[in-house]
């Protein structure tokens, strides 16, 4: 299930203009992070994909579907978003109720839909929690409680908005555990991040976006070592790319494994 987004921009009702004429194209199975500084229209961009927002100008198309011409419930069976904020997606009393609540509404009975949402809230871990109100959980749990909620769905496309925000090193294991779950499947991960050590780990593909416009669009390790576009889009480069390039290395290791292969050849 691809999706085409072409000459896009978008206004709020404010006046404020975040997107000026995107394209991109992300093919099925792709995983793809955004990142770019706040207020660059990664999350406007994103909340495209499931007809969340429509386009003041241009068009966007998931699996050959304009996203214009069908409705949110529709648009969700294919792209499932989490939001970035928890609080703006959960609205039902318990945990249970929440996760069961998508597959719901895409048309599973109530025995299909208990068991989609057990298997989301026990990849999660907040399997002993279903019978909880949402609003009881901490604010890190809420944010693993909305990826449930979107992983009960199956979606062929999964969008994650800055995922790992608030998660301690376990969470953030977690949610790496599950991005890698959903590649191996062959769905579409897209994830929004301000952690670009999880974006150089998990994703092969990265777009940047900087004042509502792409930046570049490419490779992890190609993106990653264009220093004055990530200057321009306020991101830093990874960990291991920083370190690689104050020892005078050359190239952009995004994993361990690759660094330490660059350094021994160096030292060849
Ligand atoms: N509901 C809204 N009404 C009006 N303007 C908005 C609204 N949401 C976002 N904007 C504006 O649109 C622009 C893009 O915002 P957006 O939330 O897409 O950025 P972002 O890249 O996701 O930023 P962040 O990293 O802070 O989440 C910003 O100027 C923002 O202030
Ligand atoms: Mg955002």
């Amino acid at each position: 299930m691809n999706i085409i987004v072409s000459a896009l921009s978008f206004t709020y009702p404010s006046g404020v203009e975040a997107l000026h004429g995107v394209n991109l194209a992300i093919a099925a199975g792709e995983a793809v992070a955004i990142l770019g500084e706040n207020g660059a229209g990664k999350t406007t961009l994103v909340k495209h994909f499931n007809g969340l927002l429509r386009p003041t100008r241009g068009t966007v198309a998931v699996g050959g579907w304009d996203t214009r011409e069908h409705s949110v419930a529709q648009m969700a069976a294919r792209a499932g978003y989490v939001f970035q904020n928890p609080d703006d997606q959960l609205f039902e009393r318990t945990v249970q109720a929440e996760v069961m609540f998508g597959p719901h509404n895409l048309g599973r009975t109530a025995a299909e839909a208990g068991a989609a949402a057990a298997d989301a809230l026990a990849q999660v871990g907040l399997a002993a929690q279903s019978g909880a109100n949402p609003y009881d959980l901490h604010l890190s749990e809420r944010k693993l409680l909305a990826l449930a909620a979107v992983l009960a769905m199956h979606t062929p496309v999964v969008v994650l908005d800055e995922p790992t925000t608030g998660q301690d090193a376990r969470g953030v294991a977690r949610i790496s555990g599950i991005v890698e779950a959903l590649k191996a499947e062959g769905r579409t991960v897209i994830a929004i991040s301000h952690d670009v050590d999880f974006c150089a780990e998990h994703f092969d593909r990265v777009v940047l976006m900087a004042g509502g416009l792409i930046l570049a669009d490419g490779p992890a390790a190609d993106v990653f070592a264009r220093a004055d576009d990530l200057r321009r889009a306020d991101v830093e480069p990874p960990q291991l790319v920083r370190l690689a390039s104050a020892l005078g290395l050359l190239g952009a290791p995004l994993r361990t494994e690759q660094f330490v292969d660059l350094l021994a050849q160096a030292r060849l």
